[in-house]
């Protein structure tokens, strides 16, 4: 990180220079860490909207121009040219793999998808109707009961085994969490078969007969986990930092970042995506709803739709729809009501003078939702399939912290505007 001019920062009586850092690419920062001490006052941006909590170097966004880039590769480049395990290998390793380098990453992370066998246990302690996602957050966090072999945060190696367990093991408890909700058998993960495919045949195969999903499938879910897999300082990577910033074990630290994601302004909007269509359920109503979120007393929002960084098309969004067509085409469902009432909202609201205003274009979610349900899964398992995805980076970005010489616990001051001393007044006498 190159350093170079200062800020000048007139306060009070105080001019206060304050170093300005470049990066790679995209806009300088002000280090202001030592603002408080050169001037008694605080920085204040309640959400982060003009905040760097760190610095890194593993995804790059440009939300003005519609950019993402995993180590410098453009996403639609990664998803149309690579696969979810090459892009693991790159953003925890920072390069793209070899042929060999790739076969020894595949191989460890295949012979660690199976979990202790006393974890089928821990499901049972669940209602059958409980959200998959709060299964996902209790048995993940319990994963550190399982494996204290890889808990010592400051131990590199045990830190990789940490990283391969989370990355190889999210889809076996993402499939059983689905298994038990719909009183099916756990399958067991197969050795023979790729990250994707594994997945599929653990959600979807039954002891009973056969079962082989089309090439179609399997490429449409490995594509979709690298959309999702990393996506700089979001909500839930942040919460993963600061998690980790106390020294947490990672599996704990991950199960945070799988409680913040499921929040419906972020990862949890898949699933509200579905849930606002079949509430919108016909062409008709589309203007109603696209005059409630435009409504400043009405809560709604237009699900999918908006976006702290991109201010432009979400990149990921363009490949999520190609590939919702190709599923779907795959499936025979191309004139799916959903897909079509989804298509007319996005017109809609694309000419809609409020959204270009705002710059409100569709994110990831606003198809991804269509095409997961098409593949068989059911809308609560929405989420649960992002937080799978979502694993690598979350793992490679707390490694890139820890890794950091500059990390600290993370500590935000607050602008306080509550009572002033006052003296107590014992009960009887208020
Ligand atoms: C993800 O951060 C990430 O990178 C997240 C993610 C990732 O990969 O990790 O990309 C994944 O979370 C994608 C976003 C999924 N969420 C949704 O689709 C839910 C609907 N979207 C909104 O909740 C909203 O757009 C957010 C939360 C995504 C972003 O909100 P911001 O940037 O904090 O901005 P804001 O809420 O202040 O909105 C700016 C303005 C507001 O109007 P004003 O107060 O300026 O008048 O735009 C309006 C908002 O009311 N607005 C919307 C809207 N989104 C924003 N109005 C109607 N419908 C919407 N969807």
């Amino acid at each position: 990180m190159g350093e170079n001019k200062n800020a000048k920062l007139t306060f009070g009586d105080k001019e206060i220079d304050l170093p300005i850092l470049e990066g790679s690419i995209g806009p300088d920062v002000i280090d202001v860490s030592q603002l408080y001490a050169k001037s008694n006052a605080f920085t204040y941006d309640p959400g982060f909207t003009s905040t760097a909590s760190c610095e890194s170097k593993i995804t790059y966004i440009d939300g003005d121009e519609g950019v993402l880039m995993y180590r410098g590769y453009p996403i639609d480049e990664l998803a149309r040219e690579s696969d979810f395990l090459e892009v693991c290998y790159l953003l925890l390793y920072g390069e793209l793999p070899n042929a060999d380098e790739k076969a020894k990453f595949t191989n460890g992370i295949t012979y660690h998808t199976m979990v202790h066998d006393q974890m089928r246990g821990l499901f049972k302690g669940f209602r059958r109707d409980a959200h998959p996602m709060s299964i996902m957050v209790g048995v993940v966090g319990a994963l550190s009961a399982y494996y204290q072999d890889s808990l010592d945060i400051n131990d590199p190696h045990q830190r990789m085994v940490a990283s391969y367990r989370l990355i190889a093991k999210m889809p076996t408890i993402a499939a059983m969490a689905y298994k038990y909700s719909i009183g099916q058998p756990f399958e067991y993960p197969q050795n023979n078969l790729g990250y994707a495919e594994n997945f599929l045949h653990m959600a979807f195969s039954v002891p009973c007969e056969e079962y082989k999903p089309s090439a179609t499938l399997v490429r449409a879910m490995d594509r979709i986990f690298t959309l999702h897999a990393d996506h700089e300082q979001n909500a839930s990577t942040s919460t993963v930092r600061l998690a980790s910033s106390s020294g947490a074990n990672p599996f704990a630290c991950i199960a945070a970042g799988i409680a913040c994601l499921w929040g419906p302004a972020h990862g949890g909007a898949n699933e509200a995506v579905l849930d606002m269509l079949k509430e919108i359920g016909d062409k008709e109503r589309i203007p109603e709803f696209v005059a409630k979120a435009k409504d400043k007393d009405d809560p709604f929002r237009l699900m999918g739709f908006g976006h702290r960084v991109y201010k432009n098309y979400d990149p990921r969004a363009k490949v999520m729809q190609e590939t919702c067509h190709e599923v779907l085409g795959e499936l025979g469902m191309s004139d799916d009501p959903l897909l079509e009432l989804a298509m007319e909202l996005e017109r809609i609201a694309l000419e809609d003078e409020y959204f270009v205003e705002k710059k409100l274009y569709p994110n990831i979610d606003f198809y991804s939702g269509i095409t997961l349900r098409a593949m068989g899964f059911p809308e609560s398992m929405f989420t649960v399939l992002f937080a799978l995805a979502r694993t690598v980076g979350w793992v490679a970005q707390w490694n890139e912290m820890i890794e950091d010489p500059k990390q600290k616990i993370g500590r935000p001051r607050q602008l306080y505007t509550g009572a002033t001393e006052r003296p107590f007044v014992g009960v009887s006498d208020r």
